[in-house]
């Protein structure tokens, strides 16, 4: 899908513009938005609403063809609720009716002349990046593993935004399709099957980034991870055949001697439990369980295309979670990078054990924050269902500061996620009898003893912990990875770069 800016004026009106299809809006109580009064003025599209053929409301959409006066050859109506304030549901939904209708008409070209600067509470920037995103939402194809696939050629490909054809919208529009690219990277991984989305191919995914946007990227193996002491990570690919893959990825935007953003994801290609088997139903999901990993290198992408001024630096540990004889078992002791002895009490909470030792890798980098990003726990989802991905910090004045900044990226991007809390009282359910710690503090709060057992590992910098366990993917007839929260950690980066 090819995007771009057009604005039109009374020289260069929208109702002379040659297009296959103009898009205009239309409010519940029978009034046009600007864009379609321009464009009746033979009468049909009053006509249409006062005869109800359009509702108005948000989702609804009629066709009309060979309007009088109109230099495109369709006009298609869309709701957009009600006129006194247009709201950010009904603003999407509307694009949304648009990419709909666009699937299937018989042109090549839209003009989408929708009230960019009119959402309530938000500016055009945030309109053109929904309107981007709800479009190639639309011709995003899961069938890449198919054996037939969706080869249609028809439908609109080449869409221009009618809006000021400023720096700040055309800046606005190149991000926006940076943060949809790189939301594809990351729904393509996690939609593949776990036999072919293995640690080997994260890794080769990273290389190809590197090689597509002049990212560095250095792969540990086995034998470099043993020399690193990253005995918790190891204990995790014990039972795979896979050999687990240390990936570190740098996109050294900013100055050289600038401290960097680490980002760090959760790499379990499959998570089976291991020796805690889950249970049957529902576990080919955890192939999504690197979708922390696929969010990193989808972020990457992203920045990479906008080549951002910011010294960013992916550390993605990778490996499945396999039961086998060679698997760890539930009270097993193993010792972390730093030093920290680990009780495993579960093998399924495994994302931890991987990520600590991640975590004390990126103490090198003297990171300005460290943010992991992690679909690691259940418990996330029952506490903040699948609308927020929890964030979890510790509570001090620096880190209320990068709380908020991460909350209010979110907020901008409508990729929203949800304070936790985090602190000693938590702390103290991850005691062992045995070692420093155990890998699991019990059903209370699990969520958050997860985040407060990668919370001793990153004590040395300020760090963020994500966990999308709930807004990773989608289940049910919609299943797939949603590419969140891509959005929000590359807004959050632009916003750093200034
Ligand atoms: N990958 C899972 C978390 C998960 C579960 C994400 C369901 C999405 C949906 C993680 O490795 C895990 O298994 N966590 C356990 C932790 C428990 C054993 C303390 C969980 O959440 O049940
Ligand atoms: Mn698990
Ligand atoms: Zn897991």
């Amino acid at each position: 899908m090819d995007f771009s800016i057009k604005a039109y004026d009374a020289k260069n009106s929208i109702a002379a513009a040659k297009s296959g299809c103009v898009v205009v809006g239309v409010f519940e109580n029978k009034k046009l938005s600007a864009a379609a009064d321009a464009l009746d003025a033979s009468g049909a599209i009053s006509a249409a609403l006062k005869s109800g053929d359009i509702s108005g409301k948000p989702g609804s959409a009629l066709l009309l063809r060979g309007l009088d006066k109109v230099g495109a050859a369709r006009v298609l109506l869309v709701g957009l609720g009600s006129a006194d304030a247009l709201s950010e549901k009904a603003f999407t939904s509307a694009v949304q009716a648009a990419a709909k209708a666009f699937t299937t008409l018989g042109c090549n070209d839209a003009v989408l002349a929708l009230p960019f600067d009119d959402v309530k509470g938000r500016d055009t920037a945030w309109a053109i990046r929904s309107a981007v995103q709800a479009l190639r939402e639309s011709v995003f194809r899961t069938d890449g593993q198919k054996s037939k696939k969706d080869t249609s050629t028809s439908g609109v490909r080449k869409i221009t935004l009618a809006c000021a054809a400023n720096a700040a919208n055309k800046t606005a529009l190149a991000q926006a399709i940076a943060i949809v690219n790189g939301m594809e990277l990351t729904k393509e991984l996690g939609n593949l099957s776990p036999n072919v989305a293995n640690p080997t191919y994260l890794a080769n995914t990273a290389k190809k980034l590197g090689k597509d946007y002049g990212f560095s990227v250095e792969v540990l193996e086995r034998k470099q991870l043993e020399a690193l002491k990253m005995g918790s990570f190891l204990s995790v690919t014990n039972g795979s055949e896979q050999p687990p893959k240390f990936i570190v990825i740098k996109h050294m935007g900013g100055k050289p001697k600038d401290a960097p953003v680490v980002l760090v994801g959760k790499g379990i290609t499959f998570d089976t439990g291991g020796i805690s088997l889950k249970p049957g139903p529902s576990m080919d999901e955890m192939k999504y369980d690197m979708c922390g990993a696929g969010s990193v290198l989808g972020t990457f992408r992203a920045i990479g295309e906008l080549n951002l001024k910011l010294n960013v630096i992916g550390v993605i540990p990778a490996c499945e979670n396999m039961p086998s004889g060679r698997a760890t078992k539930p009270g097993d002791i193993v010792t972390a990078m730093n030093g920290l002895t680990i009780e495993i009490l579960n093998t399924d909470a495994e994302g931890r054990l991987i990520l600590c030792d991640a975590l004390t890798y990126a103490e090198r980098f003297k990171p300005a924050a460290v943010i992991d990003i992690a679909t690691l726990t259940g418990a996330c989802v029952i506490a903040l269902g699948n609308h927020n991905s929890g964030l979890f910090t510790r509570h001090d004045e620096d880190h209320d500061a990068l709380a908020d900044e991460l909350l209010a990226a979110g907020k901008q991007a409508s990729d929203t996620a949800w304070r936790m809390p985090t602190g000693e009282l938590y702390n103290e359910q991850l005691k062992s009898n045995f070692a420093d710690l155990a890998n699991i503090g019990g059903q209370p709060g699990g969520s958050i003893t997860a985040a407060c057992f990668l919370e001793n590992f990153t004590r040395s910098y300020k760090w963020a912990h994500i966990d999308i366990a709930g807004t990773a993917w989608k289940s049910g007839a919609a299943k797939g990875a949603t590419g969140r929260p891509v959005p929000l950690l590359t807004t959050f980066l632009i916003k750093r770069a200034g």
